[in-house]
Parts: C-alpha cells; sequence; structure tokens
C-alpha cells in the first residue's frame, strides 16, 4: 500500500516507518521539522518539508505519491504547554488535522489512522480503562485530540467509504532493537528518558513527582508500552482496515508500574545507581493510567512483545548512550 506518514519524523512515526516498510509498503514521509529530525528517516523514503495546514500542498503530494491512506503522527504532544498555550495545540492538533483531512477528501483517499491518546480519558474513574469509558480530557492536549475523534466519527458517518482506526496511546518508551532511532524531545519531560539521562550524568538527577498518591507505593501508576510494539499494531491497523469501519483502540499493555518500579528497573537495566530525590506532585497527573488492552489484542491479533519495563528500559539505553545527544543539531 502507498502510505503517507505525517510526522514520521518523530519518535513513534520514525518507528512506524521503518516497521510499514519490513512489511512491504511504499512509504511517503510530511513533517515540518518543527520538533522531528530528518535524519530519523530513511534515506530511500521520499520525505516532504510541509505544514499540516497547507491543505493545497499536501493535495499535491497525495496525488504525486499516489497514496492510498494516510497514517497522522504529527501534533504537539505537552500537556503542560497546551494548558498555556491552547490555540497552538487546537491549531496544530485539530485545525492540522481538519486541513488533512480535507486534503485527503478531495484527493478521494479514504482510509486513516489516527494518534490518539489516553489523554483523553482524563481523570479516569475505574482502571484498567477500557475503551468505552467516559472520556473527559482534563487538558487542551487531550481536548485537541478528542475533537479529532470526534471529527474522524462525523466523516466516517457522512461517508460510507470511509474508514479510520483510532489508538489511544498510553506511555509509548524504548527505541528500535538495533539503537539506531530513538526518542529525542526538545525538551524532553518523559519519564523513562529523564531517568537515563541521570543515570549517564546527563542530567544531576530525576526528581519524582509526588510520593502521596493513592497507590501502593505513593507514586503514580502509567503503562509503559515499548515503541515497536506500538508500531507494530499501526502495522494491524492498516492492513486490516476496511471501508466504513470507525475503531479506537487503547494501546498499553495493560499492565501498570509505578515511578518507583521504573527507576528500580533503571538500576537493573543499566547497572547504574540513579540519583533521585522526591518532589511535589505534578498538576494535572492522574493516579493511575493503565489500559485494558483486550480489544486490539481480539480485534487486530496485537500482541505486546515488550511486557516487562526492563526490557523497554534497555532498548531505550541502548539508544540514549549510542546517541548521548540524540540526533544532534
Ligand atoms: N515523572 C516524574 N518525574 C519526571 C517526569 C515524570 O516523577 O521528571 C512521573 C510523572 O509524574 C508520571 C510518570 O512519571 O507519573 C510518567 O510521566 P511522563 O511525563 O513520562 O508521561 P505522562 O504519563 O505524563 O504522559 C503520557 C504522554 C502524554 C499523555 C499522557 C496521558 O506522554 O502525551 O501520558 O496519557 F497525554
Amino acid at each position: 500500500m502507498n502510505i503517507l506518514v505525517t510526522g514520521g519524523a518523530g519518535y513513534i512515526g520514525s518507528h512506524t516507518v521503518r516497521k510499514l516498510q519490513a512489511a512491504g509498503h511504499r512509504i511517503a514521509v510530511l513533517d515540518n521539522l518543527s520538533y522531528g529530525h530528518r535524519s530519523a528517516v530513511p534515506a530511500d523514503v521520499p520525505f516532504y518539508q510541509t505544514d499540516l495546514l497547507d491543505t493545497d500542498g499536501i493535495e499535491t503530494i497525495l496525488r504525486q505519491e499516489k497514496t492510498e491512506a494516510v497514517m497522522h503522527f504529527a501534533a504537539l504532544i505537552s500537556v503542560g504547554e497546551s494548558v498555556k498555550k491552547p490555540l497552538l495545540y487546537y491549531r496544530n492538533n485539530t485545525a492540522g488535522a481538519m486541513s488533512l483531512l480535507e486534503a485527503m477528501q478531495r484527493a478521494g483517499i479514504k482510509r486513516f489512522v489516527f494518534s490518539s491518546t489516553a489523554a483523553t480519558y482524563g481523570e479516569p474513574e475505574e482502571t484498567p480503562i477500557f475503551e468505552t469509558a467516559p472520556q473527559q480530557p482534563i487538558n487542551p492536549y487531550g481536548r485537541s485530540k478528542w475533537y479529532v475523534e470526534q471529527i474522524l466519527r462525523d466523516i466516517a458517518a457522512a461517508d460510507s467509504g470511509f474508514g479510520f482506526v483510532a489508538f489511544r496511546y498510553f506511555n509509548v518508551a524504548g527505541a528500535a532493537e538495533d539503537g539506531s532511532i530513538g526518542e529525542d524531545h526538545q525538551p524532553e519531560t518523559h519519564l523513562i528518558p529523564l531517568v537515563l539521562f541521570a543515570a549517564m550524568g546527563k542530567r544531576d538527577k530525576i526528581t519524582v513527582f509526588g510520593t502521596d498518591y493513592p497507590t501502593p507505593d505513593g507514586t503514580c501508576i502509567r503503562d509503559y508500552v515499548h515503541v515497536d510494539d506500538l508500531a507494530d499494531a499501526h502495522v494491524l491497523g492498516i492492513e486490516s482496515l476496511r471501508a466504513g469501519e470507525a475503531k479506537f483502540y487503547n494501546l498499553g499493555i495493560g499492565r501498570g508500574y509505578s515511578v518507583r518500579e521504573i527507576l528500580d528497573a533503571a538500576a537493573r537495566a543499566t547497572g547504574r545507581v540513579i540519583p533521585a530525590d522526591y518532589g511535589l506532585r505534578r498538576e494535572g497527573d492522574p493516579a493511575r493510567l493503565f489500559a485494558d488492552s483486550g480489544k486490539v489484542q481480539r480485534e487486530l491479533g496485537w500482541k505486546p512483545k515488550h511486557t516487562d519495563p526492563e526490557e523497554v528500559i534497555v532498548s531505550a539505553w541502548k539508544w540514549h548512550t549510542s546517541h548521548p545527544d540524540g540526533y544532534g543539531k
């Protein structure tokens, strides 16, 4: 299949591009490189430095590449920033997706895979979280993605030829097995890379945000899913997608680990002491977030290969130690 991957120079997009290529698909990447890395895209993949809001430009690319399906990763992802700059998030994530969908409609492309997020659930009433749980996002980031989910439902209702899969990601971590690509966010805010920077001495320590949560060890619980497993789900999702389908799947391993458990796993994975201190809660962090991932396992036959956070961290460690400055400037 000819697939246009937006955000293919980003963390999750670049891992998925490799998996799609390995499955025999022909890929083109669109990325405005505001956060993505050109060198994360394989040299043999056509690359377009184009913004999502350039509807006409995207339409031209879709036609030129004879695109049959679009996988949409390009988005801003920082919850804290979204609270300070809501319009930026609605413009990039919501209006950006609308522009892309408009270009697809003009070019007659009707298959779409969307990167949604567990943040659309907000503060969950129960864990594990099922896809049917109430969606009440508590920040503009979560809402910017939730709106796109609703828009997709409406497009599918209006056009029986259109089909989409929306994956709601939990905490994505790890790096490609060969250590050639990995996570490089500027600035980095995610737990696992920051813990590994502390292990490498790239930063003094990791601060654990909150030890008074109603969890067994007082720290937050999250569901850490390996980026390559997540990428595999996208390959299964696009290959099984049929006209008229509107599918939503959680992508998590279905088990939660606390921040303390991640620090312990990182100490084992790296053989290093992890310098840590214990601070206050970070605003907006729910105590527990973990998926029920039974639906994607049953319906798409997805099975995460990495279910032990230590393995996920080993792969991230390989990337960070071989690329201490990430992709560089
Ligand atoms: N944490 C620390 N110290 C740090 C960084 C994080 O203790 O320096 C803790 C957080 O408080 C949280 C856990 O580690 O309990 C994981 O935090 P991350 O920032 O790595 O990830 P989040 O769970 O906040 O965010 C992820 C995605 C978001 C998504 C969110 C909700 O990165 O895009 O899950 O699903 F919105």
